[in-house]
């Protein structure tokens, strides 16, 4: 059962954002926008802007941000339906249920999170009610699980024939090729298919919004040559490094507590929230990303690390400090005694003496002292000037001036140091870290291409940058006659930045198709959550300055819009137009005949007469 498009579109139009949002938030009138204090992180000065115009919201602290439908989601965490019907209650529509769509409507991407869901209750029944999962019951038993937990996490097992999921599959008209994609299964090089996760526990892995995209497969015993955990490959919905495990279950708890416990292991992770402590991430035994702490930076800026004592364990904590640092997390150190993990030692000793450990984790800088010390550093004078100055390095990288000189001072105390010694040693970490004191507003501009240059790794100078950001920027602008017209001259697939290519392409669909351009619709088709987050902020950046420019003379704007349009697309032209004569050139250089190099310069000759004809305006 599902509402239809259409009276989705009718709550949508008939719902306003600001009087949905302003029976929860303070809101006050900015300028054409509405600014309240963020109900989803702690803030004192609000950043939380609501647009009317446009009907979204967006908060430049947290980065939350979407239309009226995700305000209520986030805001009451319900999920799409509920937000619906509670907004259809609200403005007294009653709403229509039609019929699941075909599987030819459904997009890809949920076709394979369905297929993921339905391998997941099977594994699950398999774990729950059937006899071959006997010895995965037992298991967990063992490891005192409760029946409650395994439901709520959804784990499950994988009979140990080889062929149990690809029967499954066969017998529900699953589709092969897309389960091979999502790597449920698997095809030898004769090429039989056979169960991936053959005789494993199963650990389903859910995005935070709570879809399976993912499995993590426990083996019960080290197998010679066999991993303990096997995991889902990356697919087109699963990426491990922009991944959280536990952040659907933890999330709220997260936010409520303004703090995330990071642990190793699955296992860890469900122990904790058996006793009781569910403000948990893990990190699947690896180092954190810099994409999984922007992540977790939307529902905290705090964390407790707990990983292992042992010297994995270590090394994970190191690099993942620098990456909380780098993004100014706020990170402390917790330990655990020797031999122990989150699982073992809750399980021993029990949540209050857990949360003790957590109430006694220490900053990074008297982590690394006490690993320091323990590995003899502070003997040794040559080794002890190494280790201050490994101390120094990963205070360069906060961001945070007043933090660096706190820090700075604690070192000097801590081994009786001048502190213009340590300056020093900070002023070299800081360069090696490639930071140079810069304006801020060049800083934020940096931040902003980098942020997408990590999705993308085109590198672009800043004013052809800015010119793409420009053009999206307008085809979002909700004016039908403008995206038409840059439309017509900017082809969707011509811009540099992925991010830019997949925007341009959402609107020009929706033209095409005849649907509407509004941007608190379109954002529902974008899945990527970095990407709704980036097309929110430069929305709203846009927002403020054109707040100005609208009030001087608002009979103008139909006029000025097209005048900056055809700015635009004239340097969008002109960037492209100039990188192909360069291009050319090269290549008349190299040419290896003379009638090659005659082709080649008759071609020069007539880019260049195109780029006379672009200068004038005709394009
Ligand atoms: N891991 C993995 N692949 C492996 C080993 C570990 O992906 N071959 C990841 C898993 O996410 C695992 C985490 O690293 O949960 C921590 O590993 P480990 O401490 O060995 O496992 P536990 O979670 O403690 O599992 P258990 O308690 O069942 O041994
Ligand atoms: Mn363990």
């Amino acid at each position: 059962m599902r509402i239809s498009e259409a009276q989705i579109e009718q709550i949508r139009i008939s719902a306003d954002i600001v009087d949905v949002i302003s029976s929860h938030v303070q809101l006050r009138k900015r300028g054409k926008n509405f600014i309240g204090l963020c109900p989803f992180h702690n803030e004192k000065t609000p950043s939380f802007t609501v647009s009317q115009d446009k009907q979204i919201f967006h908060c430049f602290g947290c980065h939350s941000g979407g239309n009226v439908f995700k305000f209520l989601m986030e805001y009451k965490k319900i999920s799409f339906v509920e937000s619906i019907q509670e907004m259809a209650a609200e403005l007294g529509i009653t709403l229509e249920y039609e019929n699941q769509k075909s599987e030819a409507e459904q997009s890809e991407t949920e076709i394979l999170y369905d297929i993921n869901t339905s391998v997941a209750k099977f594994f699950s029944d398999n774990l729950l009610k059937e006899e071959d999962g006997n010895i995965a019951r037992k298991y967990f038993e063992e490891r005192k699980i409760k029946p409650q937990t395994l439901r709520s996490f959804g784990l499950g097992y994988c009979p140990d024939h080889w062929d149990a999921t690809i029967n499954f599959l066969n017998k529900n008209n699953i589709d092969i090729e897309k389960s091979l994609q999502l790597g449920v299964i698997g095809k030898s090089d004769k090429g039989k298919l056979y169960d991936k996760f053959a005789g494993r526990m199963i650990f389903p892995i859910f995005s935070p919004n709570g879809r399976v995209i993912g499995f993590g497969g426990r083996i019960f015993d080290a197998r010679e040559g066999a991993a303990k955990y096997l995991n889902s490959p990356e697919s087109k919905i699963y990426h491990k490094g922009r991944t959280l495990y536990g952040l659907s279950h933890g999330k709220d708890e997260i936010r409520r507590h303004d703090l995330a416990i990071v642990v190793e292991g699955y296992m860890d992770l469900i122990s904790l929230h058996q006793h009781g402590v569910k403000n948990v991430v893990a990190v699947s035994g690896t180092a954190f990303t810099d994409e999984q702490v922007q992540l977790l930076s939307r529902y905290t800026k705090n964390t407790v690390l707990l990983f292992d004592a042992d010297t994995a364990g270590v090394k994970a904590s190191m690099r993942s400090i620098e990456i909380l640092l780098k993004q100014n997390m706020n990170i402390k150190i917790a330990t655990l005694p020797k031999g122990e993990d989150p699982d073992s030692f809750v399980q021993k000793n029990g949540s209050d003496a857990f949360l003790d450990v957590i109430s006694r984790a220490v900053n990074f800088l008297e982590y690394q002292t006490a690993i320091f010390e323990e590995q003899g550093y502070f003997n040794d004078a040559a080794k002890s000037a190494e280790a201050i100055r490994e101390l120094v390095k990963p205070v360069a990288l906060l961001n945070d001036e007043l933090k660096r000189s706190f820090l700075l001072k604690s070192i000097a105390e801590k081994f009786g140091l001048r502190e213009k010694l340590l300056e020093a040693e900070l002023e070299k970490a800081i360069i090696a870290a490639n930071k140079f004191p810069v304006q801020e507003q060049i800083q934020k501009e940096k931040v902003k291409l980098k942020k997408i240059s990590e999705a993308d790794d085109v590198k672009m100078p800043p004013a052809e940058f800015r010119n793409e950001q420009e053009i999206i920027i307008l085809l979002f602008e909700e004016n039908e006659q403008i995206t038409r017209y840059l439309l017509d001259h900017v082809n969707p697939d011509e811009f540099q930045i992925a991010y830019h290519r997949i925007l341009a392409h959402l609107v020009y669909d929706a033209l095409i198709n005849d649907e509407a351009l509004r941007i608190s619709t379109l954002l529902e088709k974008i899945e990527d959550e970095k990407l709704q987050e980036y097309l929110l902020e430069i929305t709203f950046e846009k927002y403020l300055i054109s707040d100005v420019w609208d009030q001087r003379k608002p009979e103008n704007k139909e006029k000025r819009l097209l005048k900056y349009a055809n700015d635009l697309i004239k340097f969008f032209k002109l960037y492209h137009l100039e990188k192909e004569i360069m291009q050319n050139h090269a290549l008349v250089e190299k040419a290896e005949d003379e009638e090659e190099a005659l082709r080649l310069m008759k071609n020069g000759h007539m880019l260049y007469a195109r780029k006379k004809e672009i200068e004038k305006g005709n394009y």
